[in-house]
Order: C-alpha cells, then structure tokens, then sequence
C-alpha cells in the first residue's frame, strides 16, 4: 500500500508543472463541498446577502469571463479539486436554477460565503448555516435516489469526496464578536467540537471519504494586516495563533476519529503551513505579491467592496490573493499542489 501511495505522490509531483492530472487507480463519482466562501460556487447569488460576488471584476479569469458567485478571478479550491480528482472540471453551485440532473451526478457545493461552524457566524453575515447546508445535502440525496434509484445512489455518496472549508469567519468575527463569553481556546474548543459533530453527521449520511480543512492563517489575510497589523501590515498574531490552536486540536480529533470511522476515511487538511510558506517566499512559488489582494488597493477590497469600479493589479497570476480575504485562482492551484500529494494518501 505505502509503495501505491508513493507512486501517487510522485504522478503529482510530476505532473504539478502543468495541468494536474488525476492518480489513474483512484476513482472518484462526485465532489461535494460545505462551508464557506472558499468553495462557495455560487450558491449566495441565491440568497439575500451582502456576501456575494457576481459582479465584475470577480470571474474575470474565468470561462468567458463570467462572474458566477465565485469568491476569486477565476477557479476555486473546489474546481481545482474536482478536477485534480479526475471528477469535473467545475463544480457547480446547488442553489443554480439551471443545474442538470448531469451535474448532480458528478457532485455540488452546498457552501456559502459568511458561512462557518458557531451558528452565529452564518447569522452576522447573513449566510447559510451549516445545518442548512446539510438539509440541503439530504433533499439532494432524495432527488438523486429517485433519480437513479436508491442503491446507486449510495455507492455515488460513497466514492464521493467530501470537502468541508470552514473556521475561518468564525475566528474573523464571531470570536470577537464573543470575546466576552470566549477566550480564544474555550472558542477553538467550542469549535473543535462543532467541526466534529459536522463530520460524524455527514458520515452518517453516507459519506466515504471526508477532507476536513484547517483554518489559514487568518491573521495573513490582507484584510486582517490592514486592520490590526500596524501600519507595517504584518500578520496579526492573535488571530494566527487562534487559528494554530484550532487546528491543533482539530487534527488530533480528526485523527481518533479516523479508527472509528474505517472503512471511511477522513483527512485533515493543512491549509495553515503551506500558506505560511507561500506567504514568506512567494518567489519559490512564481509570484510576487502575497500580502495584497489583487483587487483595487488589496488590503481591503472584498466582497461589494470590490467592484467594477475597482482597478485591478496588472497580472494576477502573481498575487496569491485575490481580493483580501479570498485565494486568487493561480494561489488556490500553487497551494492545491502542495497538499494533494497527503490529502491522496489520507484519503484512499
Ligand atoms: C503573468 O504572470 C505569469 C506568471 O508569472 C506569467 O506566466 C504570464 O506570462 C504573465 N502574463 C502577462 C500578461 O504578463
């Protein structure tokens, strides 16, 4: 088994110059994703909120470049990783009126941008809570069952990957927004315990293999340098360390978890360490700028923030932002790259 995996490693490595191509042995039916705007696909432009993004210049980059919800320029986290798991090129947001019976196939996203694990957080940023989210994940296993019938419907959910992306707004806002109840570890444990109960919860619905993102550095988001990083716009260490703490505990749950759960797999995801190393030495990775977004100044456009009024760095294929809080579509590939290797071998 070790040497298959290795193998898989090393189709990665070799392939990461280019477009990805997916390990040959592994086989994926579908994709789903919860959480927040990193794999929102859309599913805001649905919903009554002021966290959407389907305006320009959001979606510049992407096919025709059409602004369809996505938070970035182009591709997320989402698509890349559909893709890299030889699934679909694009996930699609549920929410999409226009989506096909083809594309539920093949998986969706149930995220929303503002979305987090404390139910608080979806409330402050008029999100869908993740408890809707995954109400919306059962009348979808309702829809497909009756699609393709009950059995086969099963086995899609399990060879599917689940993608869950969240923590980061609850450690934005809510965790101030709670500083009076809270301090930062009995928040991160609160939280622990919330990111926990979501991944029992959607394995008990069926699904087989789970990736369970850490938070970022959340004190690295531009957004964040500008606001409490001094005027030198450094990171910001409280929030950095909340995040640390999170994940610590995190991926020590995560881990007692995975007996448990066998034959079903679950994967902690680092999306802490490999940012960090982006951030510190963006030259080793082909870009230039990682402490501004791309959009407008970088250090504070987001959301309606950043609009068609805003200019636009001059190539952001060097910017690992692309607005300030959110991955421009080259960072979500350079940091999908560093991860994928693990996340394989965790996985399958
Ligand atoms: C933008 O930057 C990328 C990465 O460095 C480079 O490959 C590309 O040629 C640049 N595009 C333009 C228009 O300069």
């Amino acid at each position: 088994m070790a040497i298959l995996f290795c193998i898989y490693a090393l189709l990665y490595v070799c392939s990461s110059k280019g477009i990805l191509i997916p390990p040959k042995d592994i086989s994926v039916s579908a994709v789903f994703a919860f959480g927040d705007s990193y794999v929102d696909q859309g599913n805001n432009n649905y919903i009554v909120t002021l966290g959407k993004c389907n305006f320009p210049p959001y979606g510049k980059d992407f096919v025709g470049g059409k602004p369809t919800g996505r938070f970035s320029n182009g591709k997320t986290l989402a698509d890349f990783l559909a893709e890299a798991l030889g699934v679909k090129d694009y996930l699609p947001a549920y929410l999409d009126p226009l989506i096909q019976d083809q594309d539920l196939l093949t998986g969706v996203s149930f995220a929303s941008g503002g979305s987090g694990y404390d139910p608080i957080t979806p409330k402050i940023a008029s999100a869908i809570p993740l408890s809707v989210q995954i109400e919306k994940f059962k009348q979808y296993t309702e829809k497909l069952k009756m699609n393709i019938g009950e059995e086969v419907a099963k086995d899609i959910i399990k060879n599917s990957v689940f993608l869950v992306v969240a923590s980061t707004n609850d450690l934005l806002y809510s965790l101030p927004a709670r500083s009076l109840e809270y301090d930062a570890i009995s928040y991160d444990n609160m939280l622990v315990k919330l990111a926990l109960n979501f991944v029992k919860e959607i394995h008990k619905l069926g699904a087989g293999r789970i990736a369970v993102f850490s938070a970022p550095p959340v004190g690295c988001l531009p957004a964040l340098r500008t606001l409490a990083g001094s005027p030198l716009r450094k990171c910001v260490d409280r929030e950095n360390k909340a995040a640390q703490l999170f994940n610590n505990m995190l991926k020590q749950k995560l881990q007692s978890l995975t007996s448990s759960f066998a034959p079903s797999r679950v994967a902690f995801v680092d999306f802490y360490n490999p940012l960090i190393s982006i951030i510190e030495n963006p030259y080793q990775y082909g870009l230039e700028v990682t402490d501004k977004g791309c959009c407008g100044t970088g250090e504070i456009e987001v959301v309606f923030l950043c609009n068609k009024l805003s200019p636009t760095c001059s190539n952001d294929s060097k910017f690992l932002f692309w607005d300030s809080i959110h991955l421009s579509e080259k960072g979500c590939s350079i940091f999908l790259d560093q991860i994928l290797p693990n996340l394989i071998k965790s996985l399958f």
